[in-house]
């Protein structure tokens, strides 16, 4: 394999381009690691962090499409705005209502949203097992959950309970998802009694909910008594990487998925569209600054 000092990327003309439109972007690891795969590759691109106002979105998008650009990822708060400014939205992305990925190919751009897929991958690859056939519990209902919800059911997980601080909320996504064909999904009272009896038949607990990030690192989404050694535990949360849920999962045996693996598999997939190639994720890893992902 190259490594990066042997095989330094010359800008140029035949530079491909690819980017990140949101605002603020100061906090964004995704340049770091999509640099770091091109360049273990050995290939002629470059991912720019490009900041933009939400008036200027429209006119950025238009005048991205006629530069030398393979496609862009979008972050807040343009994820679901962008779709006013593309030629097409994959099916995927238009039932969740948002899009993080987009390509250009002749000119036209087209939005898709890898992030839903991203978390599966990172379940397969990183708690080894398949989302097919397997009854989920995630707790939350905002977008991230939208994403993931929606991914899961078009993937063939069996059943999607989901439970939110706002009932009514979980209400709406469940009624989403079910509408898109399957009718997989229910919610769950975010109560200990309820929650318990269904996570006695939960074999993936997913953590959608900004509970346990940075600054309040500490606190469980769930009363940590009804975490059981059965379950395979997923955080979306990778600051910190290791969150309050994933300590105890740990102490109580269960395999455990860190947050960063969604993140890493949503920019394979990204990379795969842009490039034609399959994404060098241990790179990937490496670049946000860890080497492999906990089993
Ligand atoms: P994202 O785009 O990252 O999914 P979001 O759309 O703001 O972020 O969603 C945040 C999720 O975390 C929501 O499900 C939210 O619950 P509500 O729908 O009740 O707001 C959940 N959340 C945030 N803070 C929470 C807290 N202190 N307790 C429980 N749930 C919380």
């Amino acid at each position: 394999m190259r490594t990066e000092t042997s095989n330094p990327i010359p800008i140029d003309t035949r530079t491909r381009l690819v980017g990140l439109l949101g605002q603020p972007l100061g906090h964004s690891l995704s340049p770091a690691m999509h640099n770091r795969a091109f360049r273990i590759l050995g290939l002629n691109y470059c991912y720019l962090p490009i900041e933009v106002a939400d008036r200027d979105l429209k006119t950025v998008t238009a005048g991205i499409a006629k530069m030398n650009f393979a496609g862009y990822n979008v972050t807040i708060p343009h994820k679901i705005r962008i779709m006013d400014c593309l030629d097409a939205v994959d099916p995927l992305a238009q039932a969740i209502g948002a899009v993080n990925t987009v390509t250009i190919r002749n000119g036209r751009s087209t939005g898709y949203n890898t992030d839903g897929i991203g978390f599966v991958r990172s379940i397969e690859a990183v708690g080894g097992l398949s989302i097919k056939e397997k009854s989920i519990m995630m707790l939350g209902s905002g977008g991230a959950a939208r994403a993931i919800a929606m991914t899961l059911a078009q993937q063939g997980a069996a059943r999607i309970a989901i439970a939110n601080r706002t009932e009514a909320k979980a209400h709406a996504l469940a009624g989403d998802v079910n509408r898109q064909g399957r009718e997989c999904c229910r919610t769950v009272p975010m109560e200990p009694p309820a929650l318990e009896t269904v996570l006695r038949h939960t074999d993936i607990l997913v953590n959608t909910t900004s509970v346990g990030m940075h600054p309040r690192e500490g606190e469980c989404p769930i009363p940590e008594h009804l975490v059981h050694g059965g379950l395979v535990v997923c955080d979306i949360v990778y600051n910190p990487r290791q969150t309050r849920l994933l300590d105890i999962a740990r102490q109580k045996g269960c395999r455990l998925v860190e947050g960063l693996g969604m993140l890493v598999y949503q920019g394979a997939a990204g990379f795969r569209m842009w490039t034609g190639l399959e994404a060098p994720v241990d790179a990937m890893f490496d670049a946000i600054g860890q080497n492999a992902a906990v089993k």
